[in-house]
């Protein structure tokens, strides 16, 4: 296949993260059809170093990136990091390997949820990650499934009341085809049906919710288990649910399942000291968060308050980036991180992510459309187009001596900021193929000046051409 092939690979024992023959195709309607968006890549990156994926919008970077991430998990080929292989992984094996992968994405903006505050953006990982390293103990465990349990039963008891309604409702109009009766259905379901349907709807989800509290130890469940109670026990003490109807027993169980979780949280020791334990989880957290603020250039002070849209674009991307470094990942995968920003903006992002790959002892892979840019960060440099991995090379190389006819056009099209200075050579022309039908042999044939019959009949793969350069071309130009 063009641009197969796994010659540029290092050995194993050398390399962090490996992609090997990653293929990621999507369904497109119902005619069977695909798009090809990633194509038998390979790509590896050693412990420390960072490769750069450069090519045209729509080739396929995003899909490579995100499907190192398994998100989603590639049609078929592996990705070997640190000797596990992630495609086979999954549940809570693959939940262990996130935290050392992490990713930053190209609209700072939208990849920050809007309603929340940056200091809990930030922290948000920790916390996720915190009940996979710190689970409740036998006791909070055993409340949380109590109360998980009465709210399934809530929840349920809504749902059959919906379902006798909406059976009554049809069943008489499928028999006698009288007209679809949901008003005399309803009568027949009766208040007490309707507001334990309503009770259901609303109690089954709060008590799933405190629920969650309690298993995350969050302060506020405490408190909110105690307003439940109190709030079920006086509506039916005061006879609002109807004394001895069904709604005034699952008015009291439900009552009774919070008092008990209440008590658990506040009284028994485990439980408390479980809460106790987890409050100093969430002091250390504060603490991580302020540091990681910090070293992206944010004042903690300042910032943890406020929401994204009251930061500019490159401050949302020192947010993305804080956010990305708080579980301490080894490898990051920066997708296009500046592209969305000003030219001086993206100056001080780039500084930013070498300074954090430093600090923070991690390998990264960067993809940009922008071959100026990638050629300032990376140490190794593969070159996609449509699909597949045509040139992978060492930047200065690629730049002095592109192999590829792909990447002669590429470099050709960078703007000279000078005027005097007259474009030289032909840059690309045409559009990119689609990826539902892409060319046969070589993808980039139908634009490539120095096309023949060959390159329609055959793939090139990946073949060495200089001392760490391999080009996957019939024709390359001379190194
Ligand atoms: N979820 C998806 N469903 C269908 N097609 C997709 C999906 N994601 C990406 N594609 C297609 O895959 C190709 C590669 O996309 P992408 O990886 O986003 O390219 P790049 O990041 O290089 O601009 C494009 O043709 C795109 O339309
Ligand atoms: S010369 Fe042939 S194989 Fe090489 S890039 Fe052009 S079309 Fe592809
Ligand atoms: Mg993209």
């Amino acid at each position: 296949m063009a641009g197969s092939g796994d010659a540029h690979l290092r050995p194993p024992t050398e390399t962090l993260l490996r992609a090997e023959h990653l293929v990621v195709e999507f369904p497109v309607g119902r005619s069977g059809a695909k798009v090809h968006a990633v194509s038998d890549i390979s790509l590896d990156v050693r412990p420390g170093e960072t490769l750069g994926l450069v090519g045209e919008s729509g080739c396929g970077k995003s899909t490579t990136g995100k499907a190192i991430m398994q998100l989603p998990r590639p049609t078929s080929g592996a990705v070997l990091f640190d000797d596990e292989d992630l495609t086979e992984l999954s549940g809570s094996d693959l939940r262990k390997v996130r935290p050392d992968l992490q990713m930053i994405f190209q609209d700072p903006i939208s990849s920050l949820n809007p309603r929340r505050r940056v200091g809990d953006i930030v922290a948000e990982p920790l916390r996720i990650w915190a009940s996979e390293q710190h689970p409740p103990g036998p006791t909070i465990g055993l409340a949380t499934r109590l109360m998980h349990l009465a709210a399934l039963i809530a929840f349920a008891g809504a749902a059959l009341v919906v379902t006798l309604w909406l059976l009554g409702a049809v069943l008489p109009y499928l028999a006698n085809n009288e007209s679809f009766g949901l008003s005399g259905a309803w009568e027949a379901i009766g208040p007490t049906g309707g507001t334990l349907m309503m009770w259901g709807l609303v109690a089954g989800p709060l008590m799933w919710g405190a629920g969650n509290l309690v298993r995350d130890r969050v302060p506020t469940a405490r408190r909110a288990l105690i307003g439940l109670a109190v709030v079920q026990g006086v509506l039916a003490l005061i006879g609002a649910t109807g004394a001895g109807t069904p709604l005034s027993v699952v008015a009291w169980a439900i009552g009774a399942v919070a008092a008990v979780a209440a008590l658990v949280c506040t009284v028994v020791p485990a439980g408390r000291n479980d809460f106790a334990a987890m409050a100093e989880v969430r002091v250390e957290h504060d603490r991580i968060v302020r540091r990681v603020l910090s070293d992206v250039g944010l004042d903690p002070d300042s910032a943890m308050p406020r929401r994204p849209h009251e930061f500019s674009g490159g401050q949302c991307q020192r947010i993305c980036i804080a956010r990305a470094l708080v579980l301490d990942p080894k490898v990051i995968i920066c997708d296009e991180p500046v592209s969305a920003l000003d030219v001086s903006v993206q100056a001080q992002i780039l500084n930013l992510l070498q300074d954090m790959k430093a600090r923070y002892n991690l390998t990264l892979v960067f993809i940009a459309h922008d071959l100026a840019v990638v050629k300032n960060v990376s140490d190794r440099v593969a070159v996609m187009y449509l699909g597949k991995v045509c040139e992978v090379a060492d930047p200065d190389d690629l730049y002095a001596h592109p192999a590829h006819p792909y990447s002669a056009a590429l470099l050709r099209s960078i703007p000279v900021p000078d005027p005097t200075v007259s474009q030289s050579g032909a840059t690309l022309s045409g559009e990119l193929p689609s990826p539902v039908d892409p060319p046969s042999g070589c993808r980039f044939r139908t634009r490539c000046p120095k096309a023949q019959d060959l390159c329609a009949a055959e793939e090139p793969t990946l073949r060495a051409v200089g001392e760490n350069h391999y080009v996957a071309c019939h024709f390359p130009n001379e190194a």
